[in-house]
């Protein structure tokens, strides 16, 4: 299970800007991924019709909700070993998500109350949320933005000045990677792939083609309904990662990824199966 949440409240700043309510954007009558991934997750941020897609599509796929799951605890892990082992303190959380338990500030902060955290996201209900409930300091910030523009999210205010590129980062797609389709994600990760400097990190988690249906149709279906979706085998997740080199154990499936407790490789459930994660440095 998730630990129960471990707010700082007092250790967080959003951008400047007054919040917006509802966001002029907001659609109630169309899903969108942040929302119905909150759904998947539990979460309370979401309405009737991203909840009746979770429903619908965790019908279909079994194990749905515990890959959900799974990739959240990867997150944690993944924070956790950045921060303690490779002595990482700048994040840029592009795709973050709702804020929900264990947030990537939560956890990178628990190690190094200086860790410099940036949460990008294109639904503007991250943003609102991030900006409601969190409270202001210095190290933590939000903003809109698509992924899919790596120049104007690293030039926006809220990254650029605010996270120090002349210094090692972690950039992460985590639970991001399948919402890249094929003619952008080579440009898109590379473009940020190349800001960063030798010693940086990339660290992405993408929902996985090893030949099993479901992982297909999961990405047939989150095309149908949120734009966006694409299952890739593993040798084309580990492309993304370009010539950095990957920390072991390399690109796995996510509850293999450095786990917690004993995980049986021969024994994944359905859900585990739905996704893989990888961690990577830049030597050079
Ligand atoms: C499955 S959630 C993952 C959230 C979090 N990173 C995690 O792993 O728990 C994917 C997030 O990516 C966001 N997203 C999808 N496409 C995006 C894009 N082009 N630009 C910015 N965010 C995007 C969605 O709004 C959603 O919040």
């Amino acid at each position: 299970m998730i630990q129960e949440p471990h707010h700082d409240l007092d250790r967080v700043t959003m951008a400047d800007e007054t919040p917006e309510w509802p966001p002029a954007e907001l659609d109630f009558n169309k899903p969108t991924i942040a929302r119905a991934y909150d759904a998947l997750l539990g979460g309370k941020d979401n309405f009737a019709v991203d909840r009746a897609l979770a429903d619908q599509t965790s019908e279909f796929i079994p194990g749905l909700r515990e890959s959900a799951v799974e990739n959240r605890k990867v997150l944690v892990r993944g924070i956790r070993y950045l921060t303690r082992d490779a002595g990482m303190d700048q994040f840029l959380d592009l795709g973050s998500g709702l804020p929900t338990v264990e947030n990537t500030h939560e956890v990178a902060q628990r190690e190094n109350p200086d860790a410099r955290v940036v949460y990008v996201d294109i639904d503007p209900l991250v943003a609102v949320h991030g900006r409601a409930l969190l409270a202001s300091d210095q190290v933590t910030r939000v903003m809109t933005g698509d992924v899919r523009d790596p120049q104007a999210i690293l030039s926006a205010p809220e990254v650029k000045g605010f996270l120090d590129f002349s210094r090692p980062a972690v950039i992460m797609l985590v639970g991001m990677l399948h919402y890249l389709s094929p003619d952008v994600v080579d440009d898109v990760v590379s473009a940020y792939r190349d800001v960063l400097v030798p010693g940086s990190h990339l660290f992405m988690t993408s929902l996985v083609d090893t030949g099993i249906p479901q992982q297909q149709e999961l990405a047939r279906i989150t095309r149908e309904n949120l734009e966006e979706g694409w299952a890739r085998t593993p040798a084309e997740i580990e492309a993304q990662f370009g010539d950095f080199e990957l920390v072991d154990p390399g690109v796995t499936y996510t509850a293999l990824w450095r786990p917690d407790g004993p995980v049986d490789p021969g024994n994944l459930t359905p859900g585990e199966q739905l996704g893989m994660s990888g961690i990577a440095i830049k030597l050079h």
